[in-house]
């Protein structure tokens, strides 16, 4: 049957609209917004990784494209930060390089679902892991769970148990995770993979914010563990581990049978990762070391500051802050709308906190690396007023 003017299922699934009408509403009463909102750095990449430093003499070719398995020296960059911050040295035939973990995902959900299959997605979650399951015409099963991990008696096993069906084949792990801020612990981590191997589940890890946490050091990233490494797909990017979103370079790995097929879909996707940030990329991982260590006392300082204004714990790990504001909201409001348009009002901007979740309506998120610290002070300031609860 003929579709035109109307466009597929899977495209209403998704909407990119969400923040356009509080933006508006801001700008209608302010002169300086606070876009705290956009999960991403103020800081800037080291100099030998950002684009106005990748030249043609130095790289022949500069913009052509690139091996569909990513740039050699890329790859051999990637396998030695990987050995340094992990301790495990990877084969480069099972790593491949993506525009991003965006495109990572992507791929693999592209790999490995067909339309109906589900998905076991622990909510909150990074808003665009739903969104890229539902344009594969699966299913993401949302559960309740980082935000629950402190309540008395909950069983993170019982859980996701509940949520497998005859239909599930991937379980999606995010740790430090977006939104929450919480980092997974060990024994959180082997309940859940206690589940996805009695179910023969696919892990998905995503590892963005592998080098973002302030508390303590993780545990051991959840693909390095032996008895899931035959069923775990990865996804690193270099988008926060050095200030490089523009950039839309990442890495994908995995076992041998799936990573031929991923590079095969990759072929068909972006066909490769832009060629000349994978030359930043290549500088990034050989000098990035002290920028990384930077970032994470400066982010620490942020997130400490910014959840003792909010007066909520504060983030073990990530860029973010995840508030329940159902007690600033009145009796008929079904969502955060209210206090979201509060806030623009005041000039700051935040994530409607069901983007991360459809049991997260009366919640906000918060990026606290997305402005520079001083304006962070500000804005706090005046998000301080809006939530009754006094600062710690
Ligand atoms: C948990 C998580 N995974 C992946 C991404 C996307 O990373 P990339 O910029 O490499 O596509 C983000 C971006 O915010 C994220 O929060």
């Amino acid at each position: 049957m003929p579709r035109f003017p109307n466009v597929s299922q899977h495209a209403h699934s998704v909407s990119h609209r969400v923040y356009s009408n509080l933006e508006q509403r801001a700008l209608g009463s302010n002169e300086q917004l606070y876009r705290l909102h956009v999960g991403d750095t103020y800081r800037d990449p080291v100099a030998p990784a950002r684009a106005e430093r990748q030249l043609s003499d130095e790289h022949p070719g500069l913009h052509k494209y690139a091996p569909v398995h990513g740039e050699p020296s890329l790859i051999d960059a990637f396998i030695a930060y990987v050995e340094g911050r992990h301790g495990e040295t990877l084969n480069p035939e099972l790593v491949q390089v993506m525009s991003g973990a965006t495109a990572g995902l992507s791929v693999v959900c592209q790999v490995l679902l067909e339309p109906g299959d589900e998905v076991l997605l622990p909510s909150p979650f990074w808003p665009l892991s739903r969104g890229i399951i539902a344009t594969k015409g699966a299913v993401p099963v949302q559960v309740p769970f980082y935000t629950r991990l402190d309540e008395p008696g909950f069983d993170a096993e019982a859980v996701l148990e509940r949520a497998v069906t005859d239909r599930t084949v991937a379980l999606y792990i995010n740790t430090p995770n977006n939104p929450s801020g919480r980092v997974l612990s060990e024994v959180t981590v082997e309940v859940m993979m206690r589940v996805a191997k009695r179910h023969n589940l696919w892990v998905l890890c995503d590892e963005a914010y592998e080098e973002m946490y302030y508390a303590r050091e993780p545990p051991g990233a959840v693909w390095k563990r032996p008895d899931i490494r035959d069923r775990a797909i990865a996804f690193h990017t270099l988008s926060k581990t050095y200030g490089l979103a523009g950039a839309r370079v990442g890495f994908t790995h995995g076992p041998e049978g799936v990573m031929a097929a991923i590079r095969g879909m990759q072929t068909f996707h972006t066909y490769c990762a832009p060629r000349p940030m994978q030359f930043g990329a290549v500088e990034a991982l050989r000098q990035g070391g002290r920028w990384i260590e930077d970032s994470r006392a400066l982010y620490r300082t942020a997130g400490y500051e910014a959840a003792d204004a909010m007066g909520v714990p504060r983030p073990e790990g990530g860029t973010f802050l995840f508030v329940d504001v159902s007690a600033e909201l009145g009796p008929g409001d079904e969502d955060c709308s209210a206090f979201l348009e509060r806030c623009a009002d005041a000039g700051v901007l935040l994530t409607p906190g069901r983007s991360c979740g459809a049991d997260y309506a009366k919640w906000v998120r918060l990026c606290f690396t997305s402005v520079p610290p001083a304006q962070l002070a500000v804005a706090l300031q005046k998000l301080a007023p809006l939530v009754r609860t006094p600062p710690a």
